[in-house]
């Protein structure tokens, strides 16, 4: 498949080698400078399977848009990528910002960040996913042969089975948590692994993962 991933920090590197390495896709990064040291060095070690332009260039390959930025840049980064009607766009982000009592969400119960980008993204099929761990298991999610939860939230039901199987080819166990307005409940999850990592001493290297009867 043919990848744009916006942004290529932490979590758009990660997502971008995986996927490459893991799953053979083509990779597009939309970034702020391509010609970076950062950047150039992330497409070293990924190789033939990448590059990296401006947003609006790597939204022209995709056939999937993967958002991975910072939430206060995420509005500026779609619309810089003009008309993205009928494309899918699968929403990495989580509406972060400071508040007194340290980093929480910036808006939750009554809209999501999800919803929020479907509204500047309009026409497009937006998917909620991979905003609930930490960058590092986006690569390794199988912890001692148990596969961590993946949650996708997104309302056009042809599209999400293509979203499934992407955030599927890397190890995840896939659930469909229902429409985008479900990105209400997968923002706070995020943030309780947000709390735990970093306020509970559980540091970064565990996800959560489904038992059943
Ligand atoms: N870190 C995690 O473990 C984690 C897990 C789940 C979800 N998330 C969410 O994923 C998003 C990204 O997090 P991150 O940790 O990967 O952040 P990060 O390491 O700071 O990376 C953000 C990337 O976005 C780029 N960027 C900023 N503005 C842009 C624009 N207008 N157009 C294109 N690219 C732009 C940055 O480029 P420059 O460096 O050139 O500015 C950088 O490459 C956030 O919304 C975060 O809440 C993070």
């Amino acid at each position: 498949m043919k990848l744009a991933i916006i942004g290529a920090g932490d979590v758009g590197g990660t997502l971008g080698t995986a996927w490459a390495r893991k799953a053979g896709h083509d990779v597009f990064f939309g970034v702020t400078n391509p010609h970076s040291d950062k950047t150039q060095g992330l497409l070293r070690q990924i190789g033939g399977k990448a590059r990296a332009g401006t947003a609006a260039e790597a939204a022209a390959f995709g056939d999937v848009i993967v958002l991975a930025t910072p939430w206060p840049a995420t509005e500026t980064a779609i619309r810089s990528m003009g008309d993205l009607k009928r494309r899918i766009i699968l929403d990495c982000t989580n509406p972060l910002a400071m508040g007194p009592d340290g980093l929480g969400l910036e808006i939750g119960h009554g809209i999501s960040g999800g919803e929020k980008v479907q509204g500047w993204a309009a026409g497009a099929s937006v998917f909620k996913a991979l905003n609930t761990t930490g960058f590092k298991n986006m690569a390794e999610p199988v912890f001692g042969g148990v596969r961590s939860v993946m949650f996708v939230a997104g309302n056009d039901q042809a599209a999400k089975p293509k979203v499934m199987a992407l955030v599927g080819d890397l190890g995840f166990e896939m659930v469909d948590a229902g429409p985008l307005r479900v990105a209400r409940l997968l923002e706070p999850h995020a943030m309780l692994w947000i709390h735990l990592a970093l306020n509970k001493g559980f540091g970064g290297d565990w996800g959560f993962a489904l038992v059943r009867h």
